[in-house]
């Protein structure tokens, strides 16, 4: 019997990885795609069931059997984006910092003096729950509208007990409420607040003694994150916190080699982490370790692009040293305030030199490895969720090309359209 399809998508050309949902795509692979010419995707239950030819689909899954078809002649289908380092929830906004930081002030000077994240971590502890969820509800709307089906959120802006767990809260929630998929982080080690200045040591013990396992009774967090850079935590304190995380059961995913080359991603290699992300300061042997050990390297242009630095991450040498390769957002109040991936294919493909097939496998397949969830999304194949973009682009090169405008036609969160001409759908 001839199964039915909830939803089929026609469109000019279909485009995603194949076959690269049991490990990271690395070396020339990364730069593989595969272009579907009049392409159709069938979906059902929220799950895809075939990919392929459009007269090929539609003979398995005729037409007039469909509950609905849309059909995108000229525009472009990809998997829908995902996003595996943000920090969506937060208090207040930081612009003042931006004019500062224009003005010639560093960053992490910023921070010394109590402003930067600490400022953020005044505005995050002062709002109620309820503004907060309303808070990030939106900038989840925004990262949608722009072709994001899938976000990793981390904690970190309460640096105390109470509001650590207020934002997880948060996170889990939303996880619930809004048709995206989040994936929630603790990252309680993001910077020493006023409280522990002289004592960065009684901070780490209190987090990992006391805030963690709480986190991990509550199951609040499937991963743990630490800013491990100088001045913040260094290597032995990033390691004590993320073995005691490891040993309750998180996944580890971490902040390393950013500014100065601490040796962050040889941590990552022999914790086997997930991913070590940021690593433009990321040494000869980082990359080897990591390359080695499988750790995803989630890359975010967008940083060193909002702090106005000429050096970012390394990226053809990490490509070349076999290490995979993935692309976030690390949107947050201060050092980068943008929600948009397609930004970041541009930015990785004009300041790291990626091919346009290489940023895009970096926000889909290879942001899903980093995740641990390619098994289920990152690729337009039969079993995965029907997580999609029609963009308003003839082809994928277009994306990272044409820029600083919403290409986004249409959004299919499992299987159900939620953007429609760019425009959510209510309810
Ligand atoms: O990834 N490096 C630490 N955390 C963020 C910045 C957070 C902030 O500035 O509020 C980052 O860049
Ligand atoms: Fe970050």
């Amino acid at each position: 019997m001839v199964e039915r399809a909830d939803l089929i998508i026609s469109a000019g050309k279909i485009v995603t990885s194949t076959g690269a949902s049991q490990s990271p795509l690395t070396g020339r692979d990364f730069g593989r795609v595969t272009v579907i010419n009049d392409g159709a995707v069938a979906i059902a239950s929220g799950k895809i069931l075939a990919m392929g030819k459009r007269d090929e689909v539609e003979k398995l899954y005729p037409l007039e059997q469909a509950r609905r078809v849309i059909d995108a002649p000229g525009k472009t289908v990809t998997p829908g984006f995902i996003d595996p380092h943000t920090h969506t929830v937060f208090g207040g906004s930081r612009e003042d910092e931006f004019a500062l930081r224009i003005s010639g002030v560093p960053y992490l000077e910023i921070l010394q003096k109590g402003g930067g994240i600490l400022d953020t971590v005044r505005a995050t502890r002062a709002m109620p729950y309820q503004d907060l969820l309303e808070k990030s509800r939106r900038h989840l709307d925004r990262m949608l509208l722009g072709g994001t089906t899938t976000a990793e959120i981390k904690s970190g802006y309460g640096l105390d007990l109470e509001t650590e767990i207020k934002m997880l809260q948060v996170i889990k929630q939303l996880d619930k409420e809004h048709v995206m998929d989040l994936e929630p982080t603790f990252l309680g080690a993001h910077a020493i607040p006023r409280e522990y200045r002289d004592r960065p040591d009684d901070f780490l013990d209190f987090m990992a003694e006391e805030v963690l396992p709480r986190v991990a009774q509550a199951e609040l967090a499937k991963n743990c994150d630490i800013f491990c850079e100088e001045g913040i935590f260094n290597i032995e304190q990033s390691r004590r916190l993320l073995q005691k995380a490891q040993e309750l059961g998180f996944d580890i995913r971490f902040h390393a080699d950013e500014m100065v080359s601490l040796g962050g991603a040889q941590l990552a290699a022999e914790l086997g982490a997930r991913s070590a992300d940021h690593l433009l300061k990321i040494s000869r042997e980082g990359m080897q370790a990591m390359a080695e050990k499988g750790v995803v390297a989630t890359l975010l242009p967008a940083t060193p692009f909002t702090l106005m630095k000429d050096e970012y991450a390394p990226a053809r040498e990490m490509i070349e040293a076999g290490v995979a390769v993935a692309l976030a957002s690390d949107f947050n109040p201060g050092s980068c305030p943008t929600h948009s991936l397609p930004l970041v294919m541009t930015l990785a493909c004009l300041q790291m030199k990626l091919t346009p097939e290489e940023a895009l496998n970096g926000v889909t397949i290879n942001a899903a490895h980093s995740l641990g969830k390619a098994g289920e999304m990152g690729s337009i194949e039969a079993g995965k969720r029907g997580d999609l973009v029609i963009w308003d682009a003839p082809n994928h090169r277009f994306l990272p090309y044409h820029y600083g405008t919403n290409l986004v036609d249409t959004v299919v969160k499992n299987g159900r359209v939620v953007v429609q001409k760019g425009k959510l759908k209510e309810g």
